[in-house]
């Protein structure tokens, strides 16, 4: 059995004993938030090395690895497996859905369209995507054909699953204040299948392993979203953006 495939079986042993569940329960001031220096790892997959150097490394060994991931088809799809990016010592930590087309040739997250709503919105809300890490739940792009065009297909659970394990290392390996969920797809990985953004948006909860996580739409919908309706969704986006805790993240040490 292949490394991935180990890991991959442990992450599925770790979601029926019901990893992602809804856990709802905001925590009262961002002091309790996690301690990020005795944190363990969620699956206890990764052991995180103190140092952001180290964790660097870590990050980067990750990151090969995940290049090579063949734990569902997808791998046969896309260009390439696109892996997080951004400081290991990050505070925020944003989960999209999956990367898309600009994603999967680039091999880079959040740079297409929806890379550039983000960025702004995030720059209204006060927060330099500079120090965020940015990833996704699924690495491979899913998409099918639509003439000349590549249309982007949701990820199922099976697949959102397979790549699990490549998430709970940058998680651990970053060990975020806080996640920013964006879109239903990474909010369930995190929530659970009954989470809804509609209604739990805007709110710093928290998911099975006690990680504060706040949950909003993807900027995919504000483009997708008719003309009429677009500012507005765009704006409750910059809203939910306004609540994460401190506003601004502030780059740490060690
Ligand atoms: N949508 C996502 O969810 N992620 C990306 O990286 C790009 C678009």
């Amino acid at each position: 059995m292949k490394a991935h495939e180990a890991s991959t079986s442990a992450t599925s042993r770790a979601a029926a004993r019901g990893v992602g569940r809804v856990i709802p329960h905001a925590p009262k001031s961002s002091s309790a938030f996690h301690d990020r220096r005795s944190r363990t790892g969620a699956l206890g997959i990764t052991r995180p090395t103190s140092s952001a150097a180290e964790r660097t490394a870590e990050l980067a060994r990750v990151r090969a690895k995940a290049k090579r991931c063949q734990a569902c088809p997808l791998y046969k799809l896309g260009t390439q497996t696109v892996f997080g990016e951004g400081p290991v010592d990050a505070r925020l930590l944003l989960i999209g859905e999956q990367p898309g087309d600009k994603e999967d040739l680039a091999g880079h997250p959040f740079i297409g369209p929806a890379g550039h709503l983000l960025d702004r919105a995030l720059a209204e809300a006060g927060i330099d995507r500079t120090e965020v890490y940015v990833t996704n739940a699924v690495k491979h792009f899913k998409w099918k054909p639509a003439g000349k065009r590549r249309l982007h297909q949701k990820p199922n659970s099976r697949e959102i699953l397979a790549c699990r394990i490549w998430l709970e290392q940058e998680l651990d390996l970053v060990r975020p204040e806080l996640l920013v969920a964006l879109g239903a797809t990474a909010a369930q990985a995190l929530m659970g299948r009954a989470f809804r953004v509609t209604t739990s948006r805007g709110q710093v909860l928290k998911d099975s392993q006690g990680r504060p996580v706040l949950a909003t739409v993807h900027p995919s919908s504000v483009l997708r979203a008719p003309p009429d309706q677009r500012e507005e969704q765009y704006q409750a986006l910059v809203a939910d953006l306004k609540k994460i805790p401190h506003g601004k993240p502030k780059p740490r040490k060690g």
